[in-house]
Formats: structure tokens, C-alpha cells, sequence
């Protein structure tokens, strides 16, 4: 999603279209603004493009120069008018902007409904108008300090009201925002290239600040109401860089984006107290999954690849027997299915072509379909009987990396929701594997500070032609995707194998300096990767192991090693995936190759 806001004396809607278009390169479905014109609040908002909120407005901006815009990526509620931003209260006083999810939605709205308050949209987001009228005192700024400390979640919130037409709330929590500091004017983002016209003097929020703008002052405190004084920071990047967010690529940003994607999947979803996975769109029953007998896993490329980590998980927590399948061979395979088969289908964009087939043809045959997609109301979403959405936020790069992360989160998910059902886990297994995935975003972030590790060895092993990746169990499973991102964009060749299945063929290409990255991060497996390991070091191999953190073993029998913080092992190609794709980035990089858009690939096939 995308946020701007505009204070001054000028018209404040020809900058909030602006800003939006701005913001433009990272996908959306829905957009709006919200102006206050002299006594009146006008809000304009529509689903589709900016052009048809523009043509909505047929011309007539409002006048006034105090408002708010916003773009939508949906993630509670299909893309729609009702559901596109600015929301408001049942007065119409109160309007919000809002990026992020809340968490806590559901109980403020049952409670806000028995307070007489009216929704008219599905979103979280609208609860915070409401909540902002309910407490209103006649001062905005304190009223929304209020209210952001009642929200559970992520934000990053603007909120106007025409009862105070002179300025502009702004709050962040996880989810960033910043306030562009102009002159007899200010202005209010998510993201840089909204206001790089404008201003290269901004305030950044830090997490759980807000903010107080009218046009001449900027006034900045803590949610516990603590004063802030901030450094301006000054905006070198051009435009180009901005929309990246100052990294060199969407990849790199994206990479980088997965600590908040983790934890955003996770929101809401898995409460530890109540020992309970909540997954509210998917409503299969407990008799009805009792009656399952077989699961078929069917996906493309890499979220084919999360398929395979899936299978392990799935068959190992729920005891139901899984198969993974590319959705262009099941489709055509005449694949044994009926009312007791279930398929989970999972796609990043929900509208590629083979697997909407497959997903069709599942149906055809009886089989209840849950779709595991990113995209809010793709047409696998709308065709599967339930859905999981992974909330990573749009992925812009070709080459898919926060989605596959998060497909692996929501998978677990289902897995641990379904053998909790079935009773096929125990107490302290559950609890161990909720714990942990909690955890997964701070770990996720300690690894990417090792990023300049990771670089030094692809730099290194860049220019080689071909590269191996091997491991067993679900290190296996993440050297698929491992080495579908280094042959994606940097175009070397890999092939990632099964440790265990090397000798039967694979190993007569290994020879003296073959680079082989090993994954033994499975302990019950170590020993036996070890002898792998053994095996391509006999033929003078190259190895970079990647072993869990605190395993010295290793070390003897490889050239380099790479440590992943420890985590329950079933979850560890969640974190084993980013020093992969890491690599991947910092090999293609090296070789000059067009990182976000490689060559013959397109980031959603809807051909056959
Ligand atoms: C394309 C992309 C891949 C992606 C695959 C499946 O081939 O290049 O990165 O994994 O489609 O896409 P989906 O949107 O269904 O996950």
C-alpha cells in the first residue's frame, strides 16, 4: 500500500494524485484521496487504477489544501470501491489512510457494533475511524495517541477530521512512514518517491512514533505521548533509487523486506497463549478433514518449491500422505482425486495459468481446493473452496523471494491447524514449532546483517558455469529453490540434488574445483550429509557447507562454512532460503546480469 498526504496553501489534490502515481511501480488494486474543501470533506475512492479514480473526479478536483491519498495492496477484504482507503467513521468527520494490518480488528469492531457504530467496508483498517470518533475529545493528535496504543499489529497511519482542518496525524508502527518537511507546507508518505518533488529534507518515524504536521510546524512524539526531537535526513537518492527504497534492486529490497513479511503472515494467526492456529478463510471442518485421505501439493516454479517443504512438514505433523506435483503435469496426468483428496494450491500472483488449471480440474473432480496465494482476490483466491494469504506485501522482481518465505510460514501454518484438529501432534511439539516461528523475523533480520559474508562468496564463485547444491530431507527441498534462484538470474547452471542420490549418476561431474554448496542444517541427517559431503571432497570439490549455528563438525570437511541461527529444524529452510537468495543476488550482480526483469522470464505466466 501507499500513503501521501499534503498540507499548505496550495491545492492539495493535484499532489496527492501525483504522489500516487508515484508509487505506481509497486502494484496495487485500489485507490483514493480524502480533501477537506473549505467546511466540506470530500472523499473520492474507486478500485482499478489511479486513472479511474482521475476520471471519477472528471476533472473537478477539490479545492481545499489539507488531504490525505492512498493506494491499496488488499489484504483483509477483496479489492473493491467500499473497501478502497481513505475510510471513515459514521459521522463522516474522521478519515484514515492506513498501510499494515490490524492485528486485534475483529474484537475492537464486535465491540465498537455493540456500541452502535455501523461498518460498511471488510477492512481492519476502518475500525480506527471509528475508534477515533468513539474517544474524540475536540483534540485530534491526542485522540489518535489514544487510540494507536489500543491497536495490535502493524501501521502506518494519516488521519485528518474537518473538526480540526489544520492538520495532519501521522503514526507508524512497523510499517514505515515518513513526514517530508517543505516550506509553508508539509507533507506525509510510505515512501520517498511520493514526495521527491517536493522535498529532500524528511523525518523518518522510528517505530511507535507519531506526529502532529500543519503547514508551518512538525511536532513529533512517542505512542506514550514522550516528545521526539528528530535529525532532518536528507534524501541523496534519485528518483529511481527511491522507489527501491535505496537498494540496488526490487530483489535486494525484497530480500531485505522478509523479516516484516514473516511477521505480517504470521499476525493474528497464531496466538501461543491459547495454544491455537487461527486461520479464518479456511473453514474446512474437522470431520471433514478426518476424511481426507491423500494431499496434492500443485504449484509452479518456485512456489512449486515451497510445495516440496510443504510435503515434509504436512506429512510428518498431520500423517496424511502428500504429493507434490508441477501444476503443467497434473493438469495432464489424469491424477487419481475425489471428494476425499484435498489440494492445496499455492501461488504468488494466484492468476498463473497451468495452476489455475489445475486448480479447476481438482475442483472438477470433487476435491476440496485451499489456495495458498499473496494476492487478495486473484483468481485462484476466488476459486479455491478456502484461502491463506501470505500478507508479504507486492513482489516486484521476477525472481520470487519474499513469497516463497512466506509460503513456507503459511504451509506451517496449515500444517500445525490441521494435526492440531486431527490430533496427530503433540502439546509440546505445537508449542515448540509456534515458539520458534514467532521467532523467525528477529532471526531473519541477524541473518541478513551477515550479508557482506554471503557477498565476499558469491563474488567469488560468480564465474564459474556450473554450480551443485545438495542436502537430504528439507535441506534438499530448500536446495531446489536454492538453485532455481542462481540459474533465474544469474544464469549459471545449477542442479540441486539429494545428497544421498548423488552417487547414482550426479557425482561424474563432480571434478577438482566443482563448487558444491552443501545445506546440513538437519541434524537427525547430518552424518549422512557429512558422508556426501565426503564423498564430492574425495573428487576435490569446492564446498561451502551451511550448518546450523554452533556446529564445529563441519568445519573440517568444507572450504567455507555459513552458520543459520538455530531453529526448530522443520522450519529451517525459512531461514536457510535467505543466504540462497542472497548469494543468487550477489552472483548475478557480479556478473552484470538485469537482476529484476532476467531474461525469457516474466513474473506471472498466464500462457499455458
Ligand atoms: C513464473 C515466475 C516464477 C514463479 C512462477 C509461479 O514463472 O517467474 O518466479 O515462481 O511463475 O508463479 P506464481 O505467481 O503462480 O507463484
Amino acid at each position: 500500500c501507499g500513503i501521501v498526504g499534503y498540507i499548505g496553501d496550495k491545492m492539495a489534490a493535484p499532489f496527492l494524485i501525483d504522489g500516487l502515481k508515484k508509487l505506481e511501480y509497486r502494484g496495487y488494486d485500489s485507490a483514493g484521496i480524502a480533501v477537506i474543501d473549505s467546511a466540506d470533506l470530500k472523499v473520492v475512492k474507486s478500485e482499478g487504477k489511479i486513472k479511474i479514480l482521475e476520471e471519477k473526479l472528471q476533472g473537478e478536483l477539490p479545492k481545499g489544501s489539507l488531504g490525505i491519498g492512498h493506494t491499496r495492496w488488499a489484504t483483509h477484504g477483496k479489492p473493491s470501491d467500499v473497501n478502497a482507503h481513505p475510510h471513515e467513521d459514521c459521522t463522516g468527520d474522521f478519515i484514515v489512510v492506513h498501510n499494515g494490518i490490524i492485528e486485534n480488528y475483529l474484537e475492537i469492531k464486535e465491540w465498537l457494533e455493540e456500541q452502535g457504530h455501523k461498518f460498511k467496508s471488510e477492512t481492519d483498517t476502518e475500525v480506527i475511524p471509528h475508534l477515533i470518533e468513539h474517544y474524540y475529545d475536540g483534540d485530534l493528535f491526542e485522540t489518535v495517541k489514544k487510540v494507536v496504543n489500543m491497536l495490535k499489529g502493524s501501521f502506518a497511519l494519516g488521519v485528518i477530521t474537518k473538526r480540526e482542518p489544520d492538520c495532519i496525524i501521522a503514526a507508524r508502527k512497523s510499517s514505515p512512514l515518513i513526514v517530508g518537511i517543505g516550506e509553508g507546507e508539509n507533507y506525509i508518505a510510505s515512501d520517498i518517491p511520493a514526495i521527491l518533488q517536493h522535498t529532500r529534507k524528511v523525518y523518518i518515524l522510528e517505530d511507535e512514533e507519531m506526529a502532529k504536521i500543519t503547514k508551518e510546524n512538525i511536532e513529533l512524539c512517542k505512542f506514550n505521548g514522550e516528545k521526539v526531537e528528530k535529525e532532518v535526513f536528507e534524501v541523496k537518492w534519485d528518483a529511481i533509487a527511491a522507489e527501491k527504497g535505496g537498494y540496488a534492486h526490487f530483489m535486494l529490497k525484497e530480500i531485505h523486506e522478509q523479516p516484516r513479511a514473516f511477521k505480517d503472515t504470521l499476525t493474528g494467526r497464531l496466538n501461543l497463549e491459547k495454544h491455537e492456529v487461527k486461520l479464518d478463510d479456511i473453514k474446512i471442518t474437522r470431520n471433514e478433514l478426518e476424511k481426507i485421505e491423500k494431499i496434492f501439493i500443485v504449484a509452479c516454479g518456485t512456489a512449486y518449491h515451497a510445495g516440496v517443504v510443504g510435503k515434509y512438514i504436512i506429512e510428518k505433523l498431520c500423517k496424511i500422505p502428500v504429493e507434490v506435483d508441477i501444476a503443467s503435469e497434473f493438469r495432464y496426468r489424469e491424477p487419481m482425486m475425489d471428494e476425499n483428496t484435498l489440494v492445496i494450491i499455492i501461488s504468488q500472483s494466484g492468476e498463473t495459468a497451468d495452476t489455475l488449471a489445475a486448480l479447476r480440474e481438482a475442483k472438477n473432480k470433487g476435491s476440496r481446493v485451499i489456495a495458498i496465494t499473496n494476492v487478495v482476490g486473484s483468481s485462484v483466491a476466488r476459486e479455491a473452496d478456502d484461502v491463506l494469504y501470505t500478507w508479504a506485501g507486492p513482489e516486484i522482481a521476477v525472481a520470487s523471494t519474499k513469497a516463497y518465505s512466506t509460503q513456507l510460514i503459511a504451509l506451517t501454518l496449515i500444517a500445525l491447524r490441521f494435526a492440531k484438529e486431527l490430533g496427530t501432534i503433540s502439546h509440546e511439539l505445537f508449542d515448540e514449532v509456534a515458539v520458534e516461528l514467532k521467532k523467525l523475523p528477529e532471526k531473519a533480520d541477524l541473518l541478513l546483517t551477515k550479508e557482506e559474508e554471503i557477498k565476499k562468496l558469491a563474488e567469488r564463485y560468480s564465474q564459474v558455469e556450473h554450480l551443485f547444491y545438495i542436502g537430504r530431507g528439507l535441506d534438499y527441498a530448500v536446495a531446489l529453490e536454492g538453485a532455481l534462484k542462481l540459474k533465474e538470474i544469474s544464469y549459471i547452471h545449477a542442479e540441486a540434488y539429494a545428497a544421498g542420490e548423488l552417487k547414482h549418476g550426479t557425482l561424474a561431474l563432480i571434478v577438482n574445483g566443482t563448487p558444491v554448496i552443501a545445506l546440513a542444517t538437519q541434524e537427525h541427517l547430518f552424518e549422512k550429509t557429512l558422508s556426501n559431503i565426503k564423498e564430492v571432497k574425495a573428487r576435490e570439490a569446492v564446498v561451502i557447507g551451511f550448518a546450523k549455528e554452533g556446529n564445529e563438525e563441519i568445519k573440517k570437511s568444507v572450504d567455507h562454512v555459513f552458520y543459520i541461527p538455530k531453529t526448530h529444524p522443520m522450519l529451517m529452510p525459512i531461514l536457510t532460503v535467505i543466504p540462497l537468495q542472497l548469494f543468487a543476488y550477489h552472483a548475478a550482480v557480479a556478473r552484470g546480469t538485469d537482476v529484476d526483469k532476467p531474461r525469457n522470464l516474466a513474473k506471472s505466466v498466464t500462457v499455458e
